[in-house]
């Protein structure tokens, strides 16, 4: 939205059916974790299958100004030499996440409780979203941090030397506030617990116990699950294979299921509980969609999945099922479009502070292309009668979701669908148009 490059417009068009077998870029949320994690063992750490999306890009170049080495070995394949917990050093220039809300998190838990002081930014739509949310659990631990009015980046974080463990319990559900917390634990003696009242993904605990860390998992009588890591452990080098990204692997999959006709298997994409309600979701809409070859790597599990074109129907979706799916709105907003009947999704007040405004962008975008949307206080309401027409531009405000979800719609709209700039895309999605397009997508640059 910011960004001095001119806009770069691209344009869906209806398409014949979707064929093929394929692989998505590697999960954005496990990327970020394997670097930062990485980083802070002793030893080689070698990464396969990391998404070279920009987001994750920039948390590789602010580890490397924190003293750590971040290799390229090959495509998507990248080795990280840590020094161990606490080892970081305060960077010489100012640490620039881009548009990642994941990054800036996670890191500043990471920074929060090494003895060094660094700056922290971001590009104009990260600079717009809340940090008060890591700001106060990481400030309780003893970190100071002075952030533009609002709790907003730029940011200077000067990380405690004497940090006291703390137990907090998450005011929202947030998988990036829980990891935040826990990364820097690892750096406080004795125990950090969190406490969600809602399950998000688990990444985080399920990499740090993968490199060795001690955490214990239990359910309180309320349902809520604690987390408490024990400080200060050693964390050893260890192998990361990245699975495909569920969420990436979503745009494909409403593509096969709204293009008549086709038939798409996604190989290798992860399946963690906490990510996959779409999937779960789209079934309830009638959609053939199949996971096979079940596995495990690394501690996460990961399948192949098939996907049939299919006539899909409008459904309810629980508020309680949005962690499990809260980037997947998007893209189950246009599937919902071309489903018959209401679809009703509750529980989305975090879309409002994702890299846009997604809950009225959704709105907008699907209100231009002639479809029956309501926002009703934090649900969504759209009624589809099995077809979308086309339009547009539809704004994106520099959102990745939002650009490749409404082009998913040209793709089986009645006339082509523009989007007003997609290049948000590369930064969790590098090849979605190439790799549309080897399935038989009309997707390119509009005039
Ligand atoms: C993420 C958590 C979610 C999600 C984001 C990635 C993570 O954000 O929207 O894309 O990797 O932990 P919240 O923690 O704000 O829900």
């Amino acid at each position: 939205m910011t960004n001095p490059d001119p806009l770069r417009p691209l344009v869906a068009r209806p398409s014949s059916a979707l064929k093929g077998d394929i692989r998505v870029p590697g999960d954005k949320s496990i990327s970020h974790r394997a670097l930062m994690i990485g980083a802070l063992a002793v030893g080689r750490t070698r990464i396969e299958g990391l998404l070279e999306g920009e987001d994750v890009l920039c948390t590789a170049g602010a580890l490397r100004q924190l003293g750590v080495e971040v290799n390229r070995i090959d495509a998507a394949t990248y080795e990280v030499s840590g020094f161990g917990i606490g080892a970081l050093t305060s960077p010489e220039t100012v640490l620039d996440m881009g548009n990642s809300g994941t990054g800036a998190r996670l890191l500043a838990g990471v920074l929060a409780t090494h003895p060094l002081s660094a700056i922290m930014t971001g590009d104009a739509s990260l600079c717009r979203r809340p940090m008060g949310r890591v700001i106060e659990p990481l400030a309780r631990m003893g970190t100071r941090f002075d952030a533009r009015p609002g709790g907003r980046l730029p940011m200077t974080i000067t990380g405690s030397r004497l940090p006291v463990p703390i137990e907090y319990r998450l005011p929202v559900a947030s998988a990036q506030v829980k990891s935040s917390v826990l990364l820097a634990g690892l750096n406080t003696p004795g125990i950090t617990t969190v406490i969600e009242p809602e399950e998000t993904r688990d990444h985080t605990e399920l990499m740090l116990a993968h490199f060795g860390a001690v955490l214990e998992t239990s359910s309180l009588p309320d349902g809520a699950r604690r987390i408490a890591l024990t400080g200060q452990p050693e964390l050893e080098a260890r192998p990361v294979n990245v699975p495909g990204d569920p969420s990436s692997a979503a745009f494909v999959c409403v593509a096969a299921l709204v293009v008549p006709g086709s038939d798409v298997t996604l190989r290798g994409i992860g399946i963690n509980r906490a990510r996959i309600g779409l999937y779960e979701t789209l079934r309830e809409m009638g959609g053939d969609i199949t996971f096979t070859d079940q596995r495990e790597d690394a501690g996460e599990p990961v399948a192949d999945i098939r996907v049939r074109a299919s006539r899909l129907k409008g459904v309810e979706v629980p508020a309680a099922r949005a962690p499990s799916m809260i980037d997947e709105y998007p893209i189950l907003a246009i599937a919902a479009a071309f489903a018959e009947g209401a679809t009703v999704m509750h529980g989305l007040a975090e879309l409002r502070v994702k890299e846009s405004d997604r809950l009225s962008a959704i709105t907008r975008g699907l209100e231009s292309l002639g479809a029956d949307v309501r926002e009703i206080g934090d649900s969504l309401q759209v009624t589809g009668a099995g077809h979308v027409s086309g339009g547009g531009p539809i704004a994106t405000h520099f959102d990745h979701r939002i650009a490749m979800a409404f082009l998913i719609a040209g793709l089986a709209a009645d006339g082509p669908v523009t989007v007003d700039d997609g290049r948000a895309i590369p930064t969790s999605f590098p090849g979605f148009t190439g790799l549309m397009t080897g399935l038989g997508a009309d997707i390119g640059p509009a005039a």
